[in-house]
């Protein structure tokens, strides 16, 4: 089943409690909250104390992209405010075996992340312990970016990869998704869809989130 993560990034950050549940009224399957330190990519969102607070508004799965340097040092934080899944990036981490293993000792799932020019191979060795696989479809760092073309080929390479293994694990792909893109990303083979400007910055937010789960189920 395809599931939509519409990204907070976008969202109105000044009243964060709003737009939650109008993601969640409107069958958003999990929200994917973007973290960034300003030296992992060019940029600075929030850390685990927003994460706190929006926790005691909402169930609805939170999926805690991160985009940090040193990520071993803060999963426990992320996993104490209310993370359900956690995704650290390939190139954050020189001991990624060390910190998969971190987050699932804290009973939280756990995702990797590829940035575009990332091979899959960096995560091979990997694949049995993870529950999530990232494909980031635009450089990390910024809502509003125009996707990457040659990503489509990058998913339907990982999924053939998961199938060969025996691996039913989901593909979740992340930056320039919309509406008009969606369906193909889906026929490539991925099943968690993440979009932040897309979702937000369009008229009608539920809308936009029922006509994406559409794609989903067709
Ligand atoms: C980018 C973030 C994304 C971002 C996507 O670094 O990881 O989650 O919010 O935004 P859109 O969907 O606008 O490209
Ligand atoms: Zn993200």
């Amino acid at each position: 089943m395809v599931k939509i993560a519409p990204s907070i990034l976008s969202a109105n950050f000044a009243n964060l409690e709003k737009d939650i549940k109008v993601v969640e009224n409107s069958g958003a399957d999990m929200l994917h909250i973007d973290v960034m330190d300003g030296h992992f990519v060019p940029n600075i969102t929030i850390g685990a104390p927003v994460v706190k607070s929006i926790r005691k508004t909402t169930d609805i799965t939170f999926d805690v992209h991160l985009m940090i340097t040193n990520p071993e040092l803060y999963i426990r934080d992320f996993v104490d405010a209310g993370a359900d899944i956690i995704t650290v990036h390939v190139e954050a981490s020189n001991h990624l075996h060390r910190l998969v293993q971190t987050i699932k000792n804290h009973n939280v799932g756990v995702g990797i992340a590829l940035n575009p020019a990332t091979p899959i191979s960096t995560i091979e060795y990997l694949i049995e312990y993870l529950d999530m696989i990232l494909i980031m479809t635009v450089n990390p760092g910024f809502g509003g970016q125009t996707f990457i073309n040659n990503m489509y080929e990058k998913i339907t390479t990982l999924k053939d990869l998961l199938a060969k293994r025996g691996s039913d694990i989901p593909i979740q792909v992340d930056g320039g998704i919309s509406l008009n893109n969606i369906e193909k990303l889906i026929n490539c083979g991925a099943e968690i869809i993440v979009a932040g400007s897309a979702i937000f910055k369009s008229q009608d937010v539920g809308k936009t989130i029922r006509k994406m789960k559409e794609f989903g189920n067709k």
